[in-house]
């Protein structure tokens, strides 16, 4: 089937630059939020998103265009008009599966549903659908625009025929996408979180200030970013929404979330979006 348009649920973060690099790739896209002060939110930041690719000539005149052309709308009317759907709502288990089984009922049966999920469970997105062969996860990074990879991940039911799909739409996106398989916060979140988990641990114990520890690991390992620099961009409240579910599906307590980062989860420090993590926006 010939993907012209793609919906994508949730105009966060991960929604909005996943509909961002869908436009400026060809597709058309619909953005559905249930709060329009979010669609307004992913309007501006895709705005300013591409008038800066563009500035530097990373995207042209027509992709700047087409960007603009994205349809933010507020209710699922539209998406029986959809070829593909990309959920990137809430990392909220209950409100994901309540969400694929309206997408379910609401698509063709040849659609492929799939999610941006960072850690929940393919195989248990795709059970609460009627199509799990056509339930997949496509997992972006922040920010969308600018970094290379998509995971793929199958669920347990989910066909070689929409794996190769969804592989085709990431390197049509101009991503490179890798797979791996459905455990607890894939290769990504599973090597990842743990890392910046360790970060906070660290923080909490005195061992070095905030500065200290994101500059050993910016100047000593070459990451582009230090661990609490990169949890406050992420989120403090995926890192440890992430830390959890290791916790709970891997059931070994190495996976424990640092107590700061749950007290500044507790506090509201969330990170870039509230404008206070371990820095200050
Ligand atoms: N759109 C357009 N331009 C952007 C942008 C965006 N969304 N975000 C940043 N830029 C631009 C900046 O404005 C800047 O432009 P300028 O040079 O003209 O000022 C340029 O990119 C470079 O940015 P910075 O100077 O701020 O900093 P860096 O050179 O460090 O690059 C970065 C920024 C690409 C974000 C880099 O720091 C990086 O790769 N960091 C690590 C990010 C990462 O690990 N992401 C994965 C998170 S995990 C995840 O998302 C999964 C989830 O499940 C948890």
């Amino acid at each position: 089937m010939e993907i012209n348009h793609i919906f994508i649920v949730g105009a966060g973060t991960m929604g909005s630059g996943i509909a961002q690099v869908a436009a400026v790739s060809g597709f058309q896209v619909s953005v559905m939020d249930v709060i329009p002060e979010q669609l307004e939110r992913a309007r501006s930041i895709i705005a300013k998103s591409t008038e800066k690719l563009a500035a530097k000539d990373m995207i042209d005149q027509q992709q700047l265009a087409a960007a603009a052309n994205i349809r933010y709308i507020e209710d699922f009317k539209t998406l029986a008009q959809a070829d593909y759907v990309i959920e990137a709502a809430t990392e909220n288990p209950e409100l994901k599966l309540k969400i694929f089984t309206e997408l379910d009922h609401l698509t063709e049966p040849d659609v492929i549903l799939a999610s941006n999920t960072s850690s929940i469970s393919l195989t248990k997105i795709a059970a609460a659908t009627n199509k799990p062969e056509k339930v997949i996860g496509m997992h972006f990074f922040n920010p969308v625009p600018l970094m290379r990879l998509v995971e793929i991940i199958r669920g347990l039911a989910t066909s070689d025929e929409t794996t190769a799909t969804a592989v085709d739409l990431a390197k049509k996106m101009g991503k490179e996408p890798v797979e791996a398989n459905d455990s607890p916060g894939f290769i990504s979140n599973r090597v990842l979180c743990p890392m910046i988990n360790e970060a906070i641990f660290a923080l909490q114990e005195g061992i070095g200030t905030a500065e200290a520890i994101d500059a050993v690991m910016k100047l000593g390992m070459n990451h582009p970013m230090g661990p609490l620099t990169l949890c406050d961009l992420i989120g403090l409240d995926v890192v440890l929404f992430v830390m959890e579910v290791l916790q709970r599906d891997l059931g070994d307590d190495k996976y424990r979330p640092a107590p700061l980062l749950r007290k500044m989860v507790d506090a509201g420090y969330l990170g870039r979006k509230t404008g206070k993590g371990f820095y200050e926006y």
